[in-house]
């Protein structure tokens, strides 16, 4: 039986971080004040291996879930990611899996990935302005090595792409409007993300969110809008079509407008803790179970339990309580 939460809400998406390691240094996720030389990294032995994952992301579909999403830190820094992504192609019953990048690595692992079986992928990119990318991931990388990885993923069939852009006040709110317009020329949904208090290592505050409705606002204004509904209950995204009909955008109103209600995702780590909510406190560890010898019927009880037990709703409690409260970070556990 499919088990649901204390909210009546089913899982069904399972998020999957492959390693907390990253080649970027986005100012808003891994700071390099904090995530520096000393920074202690997961070991190679304390990361679940394909198997493990593989076996587990069996047990999750069992459990409900229909969509897998790869992530990280950067998912391709992942040493032959494509052998998972062959592992995970092969369970009955996902409808969907995907992969959330950087695009840093895209030129080269699209075609492997693609031959693999992965079905679509999604890329984050802050601006097309060369400056203002470099200065945002913080390893000088340029903005047209990006694009080539996005090319060659569209040439490979990963369709359709979605591009993922974060906005934060005083940093790439002019890259709004241009990134619009390139993209709605290219067919991809451009998706604008609210900067999000998770972790504590980027100095939230609220002042630095641009609402999604601000955003929202300011490419109506130029190439007028209007509001589409949901493709399936739980979407995160509020979704806009260009009323001339050219393409559509999405916007990630997490900080704004909270979705907890209709929430049916759990986030799996790097070294195989579950994580019930992106504002997870603590998360519950699956290796451990996995390692001693556990069988499939107890692990799969294990994450069943789990989420029934599940009553979290952290975004829509967001408060001066809440702000305090120790939260994981996002490169931990993939967004
Ligand atoms: C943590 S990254 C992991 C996957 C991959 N490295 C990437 O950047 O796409 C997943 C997503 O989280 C977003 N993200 C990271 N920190 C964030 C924050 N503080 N607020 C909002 N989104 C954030 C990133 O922009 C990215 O789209
Ligand atoms: S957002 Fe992605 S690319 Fe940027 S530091 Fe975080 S994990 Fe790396």
């Amino acid at each position: 039986m499919e088990p649901l939460d204390r909210l009546d809400r089913p899982l069904r998406d399972l998020r999957i971080s492959v390693t907390d390691r990253c080649n970027f240094r986005c100012l808003y996720c891994m700071p390099r004040e904090v995530f520096g030389r000393d920074f202690q990294f997961l070991e190679r032995a304390e990361l679940l291996t394909f198997e493990e994952i593989a076996r587990l992301a069996r047990l999750f579909v069992a459990a409900g879930v229909r969509k897998l999403r790869l992530t990280g830190g950067e998912p391709l820094v992942r040493r032959d990611l494509p052998a998972l992504v062959a592992l995970l192609a092969e369970i009955p019953g996902v409808e969907d899996l995907t992969l959330t990048t950087n695009g840093s690595l895209l030129a080269r692992l699209a075609a492997p990935l693609a031959a693999a079986g992965l079905r679509r992928i999604t890329v984050s990119l802050d601006s097309l302005d060369d400056a203002t990318f470099r200065r945002m991931n913080d390893v000088d990388f340029p903005v047209t090595r990006v694009l080539e990885g996005i090319e060659a993923a569209e040439a490979v069939g990963l369709a359709p792409i979605k591009i993922n852009m974060v906005v934060r006040r005083g940093l790439n709110e002019a890259s709004v409007l241009p990134m619009a317009r390139y993209f709605r020329e290219r067919g991809f949904i451009l998706r604008f993300i609210e900067y999000m208090d998770v972790g504590h290592t980027n100095g939230w505050r609220m002042e630095d969110v641009v609402p999604a409705a601000e955003i929202v606002a300011t490419i109506d204004a130029e190439m007028p809008l209007e509001a589409l509904p949901p493709n399936y209950p739980g979407e995160v995204a509020d979704r806009w079509r260009y009323r001339d009909r050219s393409g559509e955008i999405g916007v990630i109103a997490s900080v704004t407008q909270p979705f907890c209600g209709a929430c049916t995702r759990a986030r799996l780590s790097a070294e195989g803790l579950l994580f019930t909510c992106l504002f997870g406190v603590r998360g519950h560890d699956l290796r451990a179970p996995l390692r001693a010898g556990a069988t499939d019927e107890e692990l799969g009880e294990r994450i069943a339990a789990l989420w029934r037990g599940r009553s979290d709703r952290y975004s829509e409690l967001r408060s001066a309580a809440t702000i305090s409260l120790p939260k994981v970070e996002m490169s931990h556990i993939g967004g």
